[in-house]
C-alpha cells in the first residue's frame, strides 16, 4: 500500500493476526496496584499521553487535561485523601464484606513511580459546544475514553496503570491547584507491574466476578 503524505483516507490493513493480538491486549490489560519502583522515562510518559490524545471526544473538544504529580508534598496529600476516603468506604461496608474489603489493595499510590491526575476541562471552547448541549457529561466521557486509550497503550509496552477513584474530587483539585473549571476524572498510578494476570485482581481476591456479555444485552 502506497500512502501519499496528504492522503488521510488510505488505511492500514488490520489483518486477523493483528486482531488476535489486539484481543490479547484487551484481555491482559489490568488495573495494577503493585508496582516495581523502577522509574518511567519522561519520554515514555509523554508518548503515552500523546497516544491518549488520539481518543475520540465530543465535538472534537479534546477536553482531557493531564497533571503529572511529581511534588512529594502533593503526592502525600493525595495519599492522605485516599486513606481518609478508603476508611469511610470501609465503614460503609456490610459486615459480611468488611473484612474482605479491608484486605483489598485499592491503590498503588505508595510505590508507583509515575502519578497522573486526569481532569476534564468543562469550560473548553474547543468543539464549539457540538454534541454536548443535551449531554454535558459527554465531556467527562471523552476523558474517561482517553484514560482507557492510555491504559491500553501502556500495557502494550509492558507498563501497568491503576485507576484510583477513592478520592474526594474537590480536595484533589485543591491539592493540585488546577483551574476551577477542571473536573477530576481519575488519578492514575503508572509503572512497571510486579505481576501480570489475565483476570481482574478483584476476581482473584473473591470480591466480584466477570459476567458473560450475553447478560448485558437486550433486544427491542
Ligand atoms: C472509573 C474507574 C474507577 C476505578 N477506581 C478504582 C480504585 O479506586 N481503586 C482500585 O483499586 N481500582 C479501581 N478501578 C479498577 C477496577 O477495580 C478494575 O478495572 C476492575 O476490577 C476490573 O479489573 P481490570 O481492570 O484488571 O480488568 C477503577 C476502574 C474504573 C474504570
Amino acid at each position: 500500500m502506497e500512502a501519499k503524505l496528504d492522503d488521510h483516507t488510505c488505511h492500514p490493513d488490520f489483518d486477523p493476526a493483528f486482531r488476535d493480538r489486539l484481543r490479547t491486549l484487551l484481555a491482559w490489560r489490568r488495573d495494577v496496584r503493585r508496582f516495581r519502583r523502577e522509574p518511567l522515562p519522561q519520554v515514555t510518559i509523554e508518548r503515552l499521553i500523546g497516544i491518549a490524545c488520539l481518543s475520540p471526544s465530543v465535538g472534537l473538544s479534546e477536553p482531557w487535561r493531564f497533571v503529572i504529580v511529581e511534588d512529594q508534598a502533593r503526592r502525600a496529600a493525595i495519599r492522605a485523601c485516599f486513606e481518609h476516603c478508603n476508611q469511610d468506604a470501609l465503614r460503609l461496608q456490610e459486615s459480611d464484606r468488611a473484612s474482605l474489603y479491608a484486605r483489598l489493595k485499592l491503590s498503588g499510590l505508595d510505590d508507583a513511580p509515575c502519578q497522573i491526575a486526569v481532569f476534564a476541562d468543562r469550560a473548553t471552547a474547543q468543539g464549539h459546544g457540538l454534541g454536548r448541549l443535551t449531554m454535558p457529561a459527554t465531556l467527562d466521557y471523552s476523558v474517561a475514553i482517553a484514560i482507557h486509550t492510555l491504559w491500553l497503550a501502556a500495557r502494550a509496552e509492558g507498563i501497568g496503570v491503576g485507576w484510583v477513584s477513592i478520592l474526594d474530587p474537590a480536595r484533589v483539585a485543591e491539592i493540585l491547584d488546577v483551574p476551577k473549571d477542571w473536573t477530576f476524572i481519575g488519578h492514575l498510578c503508572i509503572g512497571y507491574p510486579e505481576e501480570d494476570a489475565d483476570l481482574p485482581a478483584l476476581q482473584r481476591q473473591g470480591w466480584e466476578q466477570r459476567q458473560p456479555s450475553a447478560g448485558v444485552v437486550i433486544y427491542r
